[in-house]
């Protein structure tokens, strides 16, 4: 590793990415580790400093995640946050109190001591509390900080060791000078370099595809969003045109999909896209097929099937390339059991060995918002970086029931028609997810002098962080209004336009 970094291990806390994030966004490296993380590998990774994250687990509880005890002895300086200060306090023989309610929420912090973990804060400072435990006796040899009305312990310093804890969650945005301790920790106190940059991982990573795909040729699935755009663009940078992007159109896209797409690379004249119309092929194999699950099985098979014969066209592929991100690559931390499978995505996973490629996966360091960044340093439109996510099976989970042609091209216009508003009234960049869903479902109106008895279309637009959890959009009602009057004006065939207003939980972003 080449940058300066510091390692998180993870315990399981929810706010873990948060913490790598909050770490990165001071241009430092950083990484996430399950907690487990032996000793021979940290060394390997040589990292300037170690963050321990917080736990959904209580300090007494039986079967409580430890660290390897060698951590201690490693020399670097140390952090940790919840779980991991209760960690530190009990490492050096500190004790901890048990709470039966949780503290959860704001709390001010007073601080008592100055230190250089909390250099720059103003002597009362805002922040988030979440835990049931809390240091009650202080370690020999550690100071107090800094105190709430709850945790008079809240912010701890070993006095000659680099060894600190913190009761509140810095990483969060409501505590405002979180940041700024996560600064002082990783650049002051661990004398991180800020040099983790777009443009130096943008160096690096031609550097490393380059070494690893020599003169052999790479194949990449290019869908129009914004992980696989930007994985195209920085390998065309690192190999040119050894890299043969193939974008399939399986008849399922938003309005003008492939036009857009071409529009998008239309500046970079030496990447040659493959286009691939196979969207009859896609409607056959799903007619009359309601099933959601069914359908995104179907979808995803045949699009292994359709950019599999394409790749046997092609001569000495070596490689796939596909837009992994970190959030997928870092191991969980499964404390309580896997998480049951609420709808299957689909990739182009089995694909590698069936025709011998090797992977190439050059956004698996970054979050999706330093993917952006990347996207930005490499020249992408910010119409196409700043694109609402898409789902794979597309248009297909977003008609209820069975698809066809017709209602494929009924959803695309109603679609078409809500995101092109949404960017008219400065709304899209507002929304983290917008989109119209076809309902089966026909209702009696009235156009003119004559009965209809038309379809039903839900628009839906959420806010979220990154999808796991979103809250639905007040969206201005005169602006509902002009676009509801826009579709059942402009589109044959819906005559009733209704807008979504659940939450994830419990529903889901897409109705299927
Ligand atoms: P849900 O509906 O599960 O969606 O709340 C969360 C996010 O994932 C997207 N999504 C998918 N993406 N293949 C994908 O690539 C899928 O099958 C799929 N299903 C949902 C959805 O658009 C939202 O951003």
């Amino acid at each position: 590793m080449s940058h300066d970094s510091v390692l998180i291990l993870d315990f399981g806390s929810q706010y873990t990415q948060l913490i790598a994030r909050c770490v990165r966004s001071l241009q430092v490296y950083c990484e996430i580790h399950p907690y487990r993380i032996n000793l021979e590998k940290i060394k390997e990774l040589q990292p300037k400093a170690l963050i321990l994250s917080g736990s959904p687990f209580s300090h007494y509880q039986e079967g409580a995640p430890q660290p390897d005890p060698a951590i201690w002895s490693l020399g670097i300086p140390i952090l940790g946050i919840c779980y991991g200060m209760q960690l530190v306090a009990d490492h050096f023989g500190g004790k901890i109190e048990r709470h039966d309610k949780r503290e959860y929420g704001h709390a001010q912090l007073e601080i008592k001591t100055p230190c250089r973990l909390l250099e720059g804060l103003s002597d009362s400072e805002q922040v988030w509390m979440s835990h049931g435990d809390s240091v009650s006796v202080l370690p020999e040899g550690f100071v107090t900080l800094a105190s709430t009305a709850n945790a008079p312990h809240a912010a701890i310093a070993h006095s000659t060791l680099p060894v600190f804890g913190l009761q509140f969650h810095p990483e969060v945005v409501h505590t405002p000078c979180g940041r700024q301790i996560l600064a002082n920790f990783a650049l002051k106190i661990a004398g991180c370099k800020p040099d983790w940059t777009p443009e130096s991982f943008v160096q690096s990573a031609i550097r490393t595809i380059r070494a690893s795909v020599g003169g052999q040729k790479v194949i990449l699935g290019l869908s129009g969003g914004v992980d696989s755009s930007v994985a195209a663009m920085l390998l065309y940078e690192a190999i040119g045109d050894q890299l043969i992007p193939i974008f399939v159109d399986n008849g399922l896209l938003r309005y003008h999909e492939a036009e857009r797409v071409r529009e998008s690379f239309a500046a970079v004249p030496g990447l040659k896209i493959n286009f691939v119309d196979a969207s009859d092929l896609f409607l056959q194999k799903l007619a009359g097929v309601a099933d959601p699950e069914a359908k995104r099985r179907i979808i995803g098979a045949t699009f292994i099937e359709v950019f599999e014969s394409e790749a046997r066209k092609l001569s000495e592929v070596g490689f796939l390339a596909q837009g992994t991100l970190y959030p997928d690559v870092i191991e969980s931390v499964s404390l309580r059991g896997p998480s049951a499978t609420i709808k299957s995505h689909h990739n182009v996973g089995g694909l590698p060995e069936k025709m011998k490629l090797r992977l190439i996966e050059p956004l698996r360091e970054l979050f999706k918002d330093e993917v952006r960044e990347v996207g930005r340093q490499l020249g992408l439109p910010a119409t196409l970086i700043g694109r609402h996510p898409f789902p794979g099976p597309g248009l297909a989970v977003r008609i209820i029931g069975a698809v066809d042609a017709q209602k494929i091209r009924c959803l695309q216009l109603v679609d078409e028609i809500f995101i092109s508003e949404l960017r008219k009234w400065n709304l899209y960049d507002k929304t983290w997810q917008a989109f119209a869903v076809l309902l089966p479902v026909q209702s009696v109106g009235v156009m003119g002098d004559e009965r209809t008895y038309d379809n039903v279309c839900a628009l839906r637009a959420v806010n979220s962080l990154d999808g796991m959890t979103a809250d639905w959009t007040q969206l201005p009602l005169d602006f509902l209004k002009h676009v509801s009057s826009r579709i059942i004006n402009e589109v044959q065939g819906i005559n009733r336009v209704v807008y979504d207003i659940s939450s994830k939980p419990p529903a889901t972003i897409e109705w299927e």
